[in-house]
């Protein structure tokens, strides 16, 4: 337990909560599901990797002082996998009240840089694999009072150079959640994005600022001066998860440093991204 925890929110707050966390065996998702384990809720993390997988769950146990995190295999790109991946989850935890699409590809290159499987690789991963995991959980939520989110990035309505694929993809991402906020809304349902800006110890911040030069630079570009640290973006999602967000859906939730909020960076720039 940590202070923020004794003073940001209650400590039982998801008790009695589950939650399926893709991406959630490092980085920002890895950075939530501690959060969401630390305030009682039972989390399932999907990867591609097994034994990453593992270690990430046994991570997060050790990090709430708990034990049962369930940790599992699948590419989101395969939908039957997707399927698999939930019927697991829920015959160890039952229904689902959270749903996070936190899995992402990313490498720098211009568009002339990439070949079209490169392009689509990206959005395969992140587009289409939000789409089948809202898709193939649906039916395993608990209804009504489900949160689903899905992360999304500041490249969605920024065209950003060596991005192309990022920009399509998040911006598919980001009008997707709008119109599932629409369709499933009266279902009990609600849609929510959290667009993370520069967060520190992540695999986006080490391809996009990987020397300490590029570094400096995107901390001088950033309005908060700093890079994030992934329990604020897990703060973030347990607001939109919580009973305080419960009249908020279909909303993109900037947690971001203020570099959503206007252009510091060079154009054309990489440091110009975020
Ligand atoms: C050009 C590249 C490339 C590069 C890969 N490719 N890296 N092309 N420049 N640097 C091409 C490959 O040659 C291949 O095309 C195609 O992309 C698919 O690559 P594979 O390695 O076969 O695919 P896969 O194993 O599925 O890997 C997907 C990936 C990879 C996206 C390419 O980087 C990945 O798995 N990433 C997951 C982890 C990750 O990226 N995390 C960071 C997320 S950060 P050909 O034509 O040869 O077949 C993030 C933050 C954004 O999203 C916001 C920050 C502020």
């Amino acid at each position: 337990m940590t202070a923020a925890d004794q003073t940001t929110f209650r400590a039982d707050l998801l008790r009695g909560k589950t939650a399926f966390i893709a991406g959630g065996t490092s980085g920002i998702n890895l950075g939530i599901a501690k959060r969401f384990t630390r305030l009682g809720a039972r989390v399932a993390v999907l990867g591609r990797n097994p034994d990453k997988a593992r270690a990430a769950a046994a991570e997060i146990d050790a990090d709430a002082g708990v034990s049962g995190t369930i940790a599992l295999t699948a590419d989101v790109r395969d939908y039957a996998a997707v399927e698999a991946a939930f019927a697991a989850a829920v015959a160890e935890l039952g229904g689902l009240d959270i749903l996070i699409a936190g899995q992402a590809g990313n490498f720098p290159a211009p568009a002339l840089g990439m070949s079209a499987n490169a392009f689509k690789a990206v959005i395969d991963i992140d587009l289409i694999g939000s789409f089948n995991l809202f898709r193939a959980g649906h039916q395993h939520l608990n209804l009504p009072g489900a949160s689903l989110i899905a992360i999304t990035a500041g490249q969605a309505v920024k065209p950003t150079p060596l991005q192309s694929h990022v920009c399509a993809a998040k911006a598919g991402i980001n009008i997707l959640i709008k119109t599932l906020a629409l369709e499933w809304g009266p279902m009990g349902i609600r849609v929510n994005g959290i667009s993370p800006g520069p967060i520190a110890d992540t695999e986006g911040m080490r391809r996009l600022a990987p020397t300490p030069e590029a570094e400096a630079h995107v901390k001088a570009v950033t309005p908060l001066r700093r890079f994030g640290r992934t329990d604020e973006i897990g703060d973030a999602a347990i607001y939109l998860c919580s009973p305080a967000g419960a009249y908020v859906t279909g909303t993109i939730l900037d947690v971001d440093g203020g570099t959503g909020a206007g252009s510091f960076g060079s154009p054309g720039s990489l440091g110009g991204i975020i």
